[in-house]
Order: C-alpha cells, then sequence, then structure tokens
C-alpha cells in the first residue's frame, strides 16, 4: 500500500530540492490528504440527507466555492477514483509483478477484475464488455464494424454528439452507405411522439438504428426500450450512445434489448477520463468487426474481448473505473438518481419560472440529471465568460441562447440558488 504520509513528505522535501516545478505534486497529494479519507455515514442520510450529501461534496477537489454545472460534459472525479489511479500506477510502474511477462499487464489481458464489476454495474455478461476509452471510441467500433454495402440506412437522431454521429458520416462517404435522420421534437412531450417518428422513417433498406440514450443537445432520455423493441422486430440493429447514463440513473443494457451500447463513465458515474466501454449483446458479438487489430482479433473465442485488444493501455485508468463503480455502489444508485432527478427539477422549475424556454421534457420519465433551456435575448457565451469570470460558477450552452445545466449528486440547493441569484444578477444588468 502506498504510503501517503511519507510519499507526502518526501515529495515536498525533493520539491524543495528540485525547485518549484514539483511542488504542485505534493500539493495534489496534499489535497487528498486533506479530503476526508471514509464516505460519510449511510446512516447520516436517513437523518439528514441535505448534510449526508454536504459531507459527500467533500470528496471532490472542486475548490469550495466554485459550482460546478458542466457535469455533462466531463465529470470530476473524487478522492476514492484518484486514490485508486494512483494505486494503479504504483502496483504497475515499479515493473517487479511476479510475472516476468509485461504484457498480460499492460495489454492483451482479459482484465475481468475490470470487466466483472462493470458488467455487474451495467447488468450484462463480461464477455460481452469491450474496455474502451471513450463513447466516441466505442461508438466508431460499432459505425466500422457492422457490414452494410452501399445504399444501406443508418436511421439516427437530429441531436447525436458529433463523437457518434461522424463515425457514421466517414462510412457514408467512404462506402456510400445512407443517413437518415430524424427530428426530436423540442421538448420531446411523450415516448409516442419518437416511436411514431422513428416507424415511419423506416424502410426495407433500413439496417441500424442509432440513437442516444440521452442526447447532449436537450438531454432528453429518450424511450430506449422500445425503440430497440421495434428495430429488433424490423431485423434492424440497434446500437444506442449511452455516454451520459452510467452514474446519472440506473442502467440494464439487458432490460433495454440493443445490440450495442457504447459510453462515457468519466461523465457521471465520476471515472477517469480515458475509461469507457462498449457492450455487444452475445449474439451480435460475431457480427462485429474489429477497428483495430493485433492479436486476438478474429479469435471469436475472446469475445467482446477482442475489441479491448489494441496494444498497450492506460491500466490506471480502469483501477479508478473500478473505484468509480465501487463508490456508485456504496452510496447507491437509487440514491443518487433520485437526488440528481430532484435536483434538476429544481433548477429547471426555477428557470420556467424565468420564463427561459425549456427543451427539457414535462414527462419526468423522459428528463434525469440535465436541464436545458433558453434564455433569448441573453446570449449564452457572454452568460458563461460572465458567469465562471465573475461568480465561479461553470455551466454549458449552444448557440445563440441555450443553457445546459447538469445536477450531480454533489451539488447543493444552496449552490444552485447561487447560480439563480447570479442568472437574476446579469439578466438585470443586460434590461
Ligand atoms: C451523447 C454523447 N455521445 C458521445 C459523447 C462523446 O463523449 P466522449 O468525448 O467521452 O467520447 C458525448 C459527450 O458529451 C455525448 O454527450
Amino acid at each position: 500500500m502506498l504510503n501517503r504520509r511519507n510519499f507526502l513528505s518526501s515529495a515536498v522535501t525533493s520539491s524543495l530540492a528540485i525547485g518549484a516545478g514539483l511542488a504542485w505534486r505534493g500539493n495534489l497529494w496534499a489535497q487528498l490528504e486533506s479530503l476526508p479519507a471514509q464516505l460519510p455515514d449511510r446512516s447520516l442520510f436517513d437523518q439528514n440527507e441535505d448534510a449526508y450529501w454536504r459531507e459527500m461534496r467533500k470528496q471532490f477537489l472542486i475548490p469550495a466555492d466554485e459550482i460546478y454545472l458542466n457535469n455533462g460534459t466531463v465529470g470530476s472525479s473524487p478522492a476514492p477514483v484518484l486514490r485508486a489511479v494512483f494505486q494503479g500506477y504504483e502496483t504497475g510502474e515499479k515493473m517487479n509483478q511476479a510475472d516476468p511477462e509485461d504484457y498480460p499487464i499492460w495489454g492483451y489481458a482479459a482484465w475481468n477484475e475490470f470487466r466483472d464489476p462493470l458488467a455487474g454495474f451495467v447488468g450484462c455478461n463480461r464477455d460481452e464488455i469491450a474496455l474502451l476509452r471513450n463513447a466516441t471510441e466505442a461508438n466508431n467500433y460499432i459505425a466500422n464494424g457492422i457490414d452494410m454495402k452501399p445504399g444501406d440506412e443508418v436511421l439516427m437522431s437530429d441531436q447525436e454528439h458529433p463523437g457518434g454521429e461522424h463515425p457514421w458520416n466517414l462510412k457514408a462517404k467512404r462506402y456510400g452507405i445512407v443517413i437518415k435522420k430524424f427530428n426530436l421534437p423540442k421538448p420531446l412531450i411523450n415516448p409516442a411522439q419518437v416511436l411514431e417518428v422513428v416507424q415511419a422513417y423506416i424502410t426495407s433498406r433500413t439496417r441500424v438504428l442509432f440513437f442516444s440514450h440521452i442526447t447532449t443537445v436537450t438531454g432528453v432520455v429518450l424511450p430506449a426500450k422500445e425503440l430497440c423493441s421495434l428495430a429488433r422486430s424490423k431485423g434492424i440493429i440497434s446500437a444506442v450512445d449511452g455516454a451520459h447514463v452510467p452514474g446519472m440513473m440506473r442502467l440494464n443494457v439487458r432490460e433495454i434489448g440493443c445490440d450495442m451500447y457504447s459510453s462515457s463513465p468519466h461523465k457521471w458515474l465520476q471515472a477517469p477520463k480515458g475509461s469507457g466501454f462498449l457492450y455487444v449483446r452475445d449474439e451480435m458479438i460475431d457480427r462485429l468487426w474489429s477497428t483495430i487489430a493485433t492479436e486476438g482479433w478474429d479469435e471469436p473465442q475472446l469475445r467482446a474481448e477482442r475489441f479491448q485488444r489494441i496494444g498497450s493501455s492506460n491500466v490506471p485508468a480502469l483501477w479508478g473505473l473500478r473505484a468509480s463503480i465501487q463508490l456508485a455502489n456504496d452510496i447507491g444508485m437509487d440514491r443518487i438518481e433520485h437526488r440528481q432527478r430532484a435536483l434538476c427539477d429544481y433548477i429547471l422549475t426555477a428557470m420556467v419560472k424565468r420564463r427561459a424556454i425549456s427543451w427539457t421534457s414535462p414527462d419526468p420519465k423522459l428528463r434525469c440529471a440535465i436541464a436545458t433551456v433558453n434564455v433569448p435575448p441573453i446570449v449564452r457565451m457572454d452568460l458563461e465568460n460572465w458567469l465562471w469570470k465573475e461568480k465561479k460558477i461553470r455551466i454549458r450552452g449552444g448557440d445563440p441562447n441555450k443553457l445546459r445545466l447538469s445536477t450531480p449528486y454533489y451539488l447543493s440547493k444552496d449552490d444552485i440558488d447561487r447560480f439563480l441569484d447570479a442568472f437574476d444578477e446579469y439578466k438585470k444588468s443586460k434590461a
């Protein structure tokens, strides 16, 4: 085990000796040292939920006076995750493992010690999971790996992220497949609206239905199970971009019934950046080509492991991924989801009261922890910059007037009130 106190003191000493360049290292360890070593007791949740979440907030390096409403882009890895990453480095970098063959350690491994907890968390078998770097990479595996002829169609929504859409654009340009896009109403009022429009777009050439489970544009939670069932009934492959889902809400890929599912747990699960995954339903694995080929690419018995054979890799990120799953399980995914939904409802209601135009679904089943509102004539980038420079509040938006507000569990209602006060102040100054 890493002895952080020793490390800290030696790091401080050496940083004094070597110069200011190394000082920050000691500082990061010192910061981690200063965070509570234990998570708040679960019983605190029953006594005082807000106090429990306030304690949990202390696990994050985000400064206490900063309000981070952009978890939808990237999360912030909390102390247990960072500690695990460092332990991964400490364990690996000594190069003194019992087995002198380094490859199974840094690549070409089943990594079941990481796939098992992830498979349990998302509801599938380890053999259906490939550990990749993020949803973009996983989406590329999907688009590159499915056999399609010129003229074959992929159907997707008009709210796909570039990391979901462009792999198909590349395939269209290179191989002549056809991309068809269906429009999602803003806001989506009920599941029937999307099911009807998808149904209407399906043709005899449709081979793949690709959509975000939660879209980047509006944060709408699409009825993934129903959409996948529709695709299956027509013999169409269903591929779901779930970048936002693990850690935002409970996920069970089997219940959804999709053929493939990609994700970026660095967002809502607060896993390290560079730890993503691709799920491929067992019956589909043999139909998917690998994108990166090295030893193992053509060995079907490896199942989805063959998609994670990418050469040497950043294994400590996987240590962090495992710790982030452990953390979510320790807190309880139901509690996390409940908290995130409540905060989202709170900020949405407050913004609608301020006459913001909501693109967030009025149906609670079709929204979770991302609220998207438009606030014309306020220019979102001006507001974004002002909030950060003047108030230490980070948001994200879309041009010209859209604000995308993410509500992870570690925020409090006070944080949201501070954002709302700042928003009011800015609005008044522009009146
Ligand atoms: C729906 C969706 N898919 C894919 C991505 C890309 O994520 P990453 O950069 O982690 O690959 C995002 C990022 O915001 C997203 O919202």
